[in-house]
């Protein structure tokens, strides 16, 4: 039994003996021999019975045994437990005559740590052919197994995150689809509402209308002055820098002012001359009368409290409450001025029309006592200096 690891030629028992031994000689064999001490390959040789009865100082490195610890033992030592049926496996093949080549499998070296290793069993014969023993040469692959473990690893983790990545890509789209349609819905809803919304404007509207012609049916000598002052209202509200919505509010309310006529008895409404101061007190309680209509209809602009305030004076001469100043609200302030405005322009059964210039004579002339400055001055400039004009008022 013999450690390859010296370069003095072997006894014939621990080398390969082949049937070319005898013709290269010596110093062929110590050359040999050379090879072998020097392989980081482990190179080992075994009796048939799986002694083993070689080791080159390659096995010493990869298994960690010197030669003189292993010669002689159990080639089992290097074989892990549950790889003993490996170690009769490649037996088998042997005794067959057969090479077991590059199997990659897993050893255990002196110090207990399981190592990968890449090994090729090949029998060795006698001169007559007879198989007497095994040659083992090994090498170490756990850095090579370690690295494509990782590899595997890395390629699974890589896999696995692209997997994630593309659920999470299929979840947004799902998302966002879902996203889309709710938006779809939500345009859907909004198109519906403001539909909804302009038909019940147009409803609301054409109500106003109908109570405005109820009124004009019943006081058909003054014609036109709730369509008049509601027109006028809305474009002293525009002068004064109001938004649409109030303008439209100044508008309605305008033409729903004198609604409260209704509950004056037409012979006095449509007398010709002066009428009576007890007539004259049944006309004022159109304003009561307007207001209770309008008090518990719901608009989207106050219309109520200007109709009840549009008789009202900034200096309390006005009624039915004798408010003044900020007591009476903008709105309220605006539509007086507009019914005085067009009242005195417009024909009356007790008088003809006289005119837009007798009207603006009587604003101006109440400015800052009886109607409100800014007002009085936005309406003056309507008329003074962009032509508005009340449609079928007097000269
Ligand atoms: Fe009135
Ligand atoms: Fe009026």
């Amino acid at each position: 039994m013999v450690k390859l690891s010296h370069m003095k030629p072997p006894s014939s028992s621990s080398l390969p003996v082949g049937p070319t031994a005898s013709a290269v000689g010596q110093e062929a064999i110590a050359r040999l021999a050379a090879v072998v001490a020097s392989s980081d390959f482990a190179i080992i040789f075994e009796e048939i019975q799986g002694v083993i009865t070689a080791w080159n100082p390659g096995a010493e490195i990869i298994f960690g045994y010197t030669a003189q610890e292993v010669i002689g033992k159990s080639s089992e030592l290097l074989l892990p437990p549950e790889r003993l049926q490996e170690g009769s496996f490649i037996l088998n093949k042997i005794l067959n005559g057969e090479r077991v080549r590059y199997l990659e499998t897993i050893r255990v070296r002196k110090d207990g740590r399981h190592i990968s290793v890449s090994t090729t069993a090949s029998p060795i014969f006698d001169p007559n052919g007879k198989v007497i023993g095994v040659s083992n040469i090994a090498w170490d692959i756990t850095s090579q197994i370690t690295t494509q473990q990782a590899l595997v690893i890395a390629n699974q983790e890589l896999a696995f995150q692209n997997e994630e990545k593309a659920k999470r890509a299929a979840e947004l789209v799902i998302a966002n689809q879902e996203l889309a349609f709710q938006n779809e819905e939500k345009a859907k809803r909004a198109v519906q509402l403001v539909i909804l919304n302009v038909k019940l404007q147009e409803s609301l509207m054409q109500t106003i209308e109908l109570a405005r012609q109820l009124v004009e049916l019943r006081d058909p000598y003054t014609a036109g002055h709730e369509q008049h002052v509601g027109d006028l209202a809305r474009a002293i509200a525009e002068q004064l820098g109001f938004d649409m919505h109030r303008q439209q509010g100044l508008m309605i309310a305008g033409y729903l002012h004198d609604i409260g006529k209704i509950i004056v008895p037409i012979e006095i409404l449509s007398k010709p001359g002066p009428i009576s101061p007890e007539e004259y007190s049944l006309v004022k309680n159109h304003v009561q009368a307007g207001y209770k209509l309008l008090e518990e209809v719901v608009f989207p602009w106050p219309i109520a409290r200007p109709v009840w305030e549009h008789h009202e004076r900034l200096d309390g001469s006005g009624y039915p409450n004798h408010l003044k100043g900020d007591q009476i609200s903008i709105e309220g302030r605006i539509l007086s001025v507009a019914d005085v405005v067009e009242a005195i322009s417009s024909h009356r059964p007790y008088r003809p029309a006289l005119g837009i210039d007798r009207a603006l004579a009587e604003i101006v002339r109440g400015r800052g006592v009886l109607y409100d400055e800014a007002v009085v001055d936005a309406c003056l400039k309507l008329f003074r200096e962009r032509g508005y004009k009340i449609a079928n008022a007097g000269a």
